[in-house]
C-alpha cells in the first residue's frame, strides 16, 4: 500500500479508536488522546524496541475514569474488559511482599509455592488473537514499598523484568498503566473554593494547574531516572455535570440492556423519567468520588427494587415500568404502567 494511504488509513483507525474509548470513558478526551498514539505505534509494528510500547501515569481524583480508561482499552482491544494484568499495589506495601511478583529465588523458603504474579504467560495470556498488546496494569502505585519501584524501574528501561528464578519476561508487547492519587488531595483543595457538589467544572486554566500539583506531587514521590522513563503522566479531570448526566445515562441504558438479555421473553419495558435521573446523579456521583459510587446507587434504587417485583410476580412480560422520584425527592417510585 503506498505510504500516504497507509497513513490515512492509520490515521482514520486511531480516530476510531479514539471514538470507541471516548464513547466508554466520558469526558476525559485530552487523556485519551494521548494513549491512542501509543496504541497506534504497536499496530503499526513502529513501537520502539527494547522498551514497552507505552508507559503511562495516571493522576487525578477518585471515580473520574483512569481504571476505567484502561478496561475500556481492553474491551476495544480485545472485546473483554478482563484483559488485563492488574496488580493492586496496596497488597505490596512490605518489601516481602513484592517477592510475590517476580517469585523467590530458587533455595530460598516458599520457593516451591511462588509461582510469580508478572509471568511471560501471565502477560500472553491477557492478550488475544484481535490483539497482541497486553494491557498491564499497576493500580494506586504510591501505595507499594519501595522495592516495586526499582522493579518496575528496569520495566520501563528496557521492557524486562528478572524473575526470582533468572528468567526474564519481556514487556515490549505491553502498555504499562500506573495508577495514583498523588496530589489528589491538594487537586480537591484547588477545586473546592470555586465548586461544590454542583459544579466540578475547573474553571479555565485550572486543568493546567491540576497537572502542575499532580506532576508536582510525582517529583517529590519518585526519582527522576523512575518519572524520565513514563511516556506520558496523564491528569485525568474531575468529571463536569454533563459528564456524569451522560454517565448516569449510559449505566440505565447497560440495565434495560442487561433486562432484556437476561429476562428475553418475560422482559419488560423500562422508563426513567429524568427526575428519577436526577436522582441517581445526586446519589450516585459527588466531588469526593465523583461517578465510583453509581453503579452501586443504580444497583440499590433501581435494580434491587426492580428485582423484587419481577420475583414477586407484580412486574410481568412486556410491562411498561415508569421510574419517577417520589414527591419528598427521598427514594425512586416504581409505577407500572397499562
Ligand atoms: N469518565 C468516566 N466515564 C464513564 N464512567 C466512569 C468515568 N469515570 C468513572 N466512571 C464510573 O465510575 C467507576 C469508577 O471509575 P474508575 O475509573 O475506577 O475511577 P478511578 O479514576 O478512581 O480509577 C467506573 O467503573 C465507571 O462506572
Ligand atoms: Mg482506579
Amino acid at each position: 500500500m503506498p505510504t500516504i494511504a497507509r497513513q490515512r488509513r492509520h490515521f482514520q483507525e486511531q480516530n476510531e479508536l479514539l471514538r470507541q474509548l471516548s464513547e466508554r470513558v466520558v469526558g476525559q478526551l485530552r487523556a485519551l488522546e494521548q494513549i491512542v498514539p501509543y496504541v497506534q505505534m504497536f499496530q503499526a509494528e513502529l513501537s520502539p524496541e527494547g522498551r514497552p510500547a507505552g508507559v503511562f501515569l495516571l493522576l487525578g481524583p477518585t471515580g473520574t475514569g483512569k481504571t476505567r480508561t484502561v478496561e475500556a482499552l481492553a474491551e476495544v482491544l480485545h472485546g473483554s474488559p478482563r484483559n488485563i494484568l492488574k496488580i493492586d499495589c496496596g497488597e505490596f506495601q512490605m518489601e516481602h511482599e513484592v517477592a510475590k511478583l517476580i517469585g523467590a529465588p530458587p533455595g530460598y523458603l516458599g520457593h516451591r509455592e511462588t509461582t510469580p504474579m508478572l509471568t511471560q504467560q501471565k502477560l500472553g495470556a491477557v492478550a488475544s488473537e484481535r490483539s497482541g498488546l497486553a494491557l498491564v496494569l499497576f493500580d494506586e502505585i504510591e501505595k507499594a514499598a519501595p522495592s516495586m519501584t526499582r522493579l518496575l524501574l528496569g520495566v520501563l528501561d528496557k521492557a524486562v523484568l528478572r524473575l526470582g528464578d533468572n528468567s526474564t519476561v519481556n514487556f515490549e508487547r505491553a502498555l504499562i498503566f500506573l495508577t495514583s492519587n498523588l496530589g489528589a488531595r491538594e487537586m480537591r483543595k484547588q477545586m473546592a473554593p470555586d465548586f461544590g457538589f454542583e459544579t466540578m467544572v475547573p474553571p479555565a486554566g485550572a486543568a493546567a494547574k491540576l497537572s502542575t500539583i499532580g506532576m508536582g506531587a510525582v517529583k517529590r514521590k519518585f526519582a527522576p531516572e523512575f518519572v524520565n522513563r513514563i511516556d506520558a503522566v496523564i491528569t485525568y479531570r474531575p468529571l463536569e455535570t454533563v459528564s456524569l448526566r451522560l454517565i448516569v445515562d449510559q449505566q440505565i441504558e447497560e440495565l434495560e440492556r442487561h433486562i432484556k438479555n437476561r429476562l428475553e421473553d418475560r422482559a419488560f419495558d423500562l422508563f426513567v423519567t429524568n427526575g428519577a435521573r436526577e436522582f441517581l446523579l445526586r446519589a450516585g456521583t459527588s466531588a469526593e468520588y465523583g461517578a465510583r459510587e453509581l453503579k452501586r446507587a443504580i444497583l440499590r434504587h433501581l435494580t434491587q427494587p426492580l428485582a423484587a417485583m419481577v420475583a414477586g410476580g407484580k412486574i410481568t412480560a412486556g410491562a411498561a415500568v415508569k421510574v419517577e422520584v417520589e414527591e419528598d425527592e427521598d427514594r425512586l417510585e416504581i409505577r407500572i404502567e397499562n
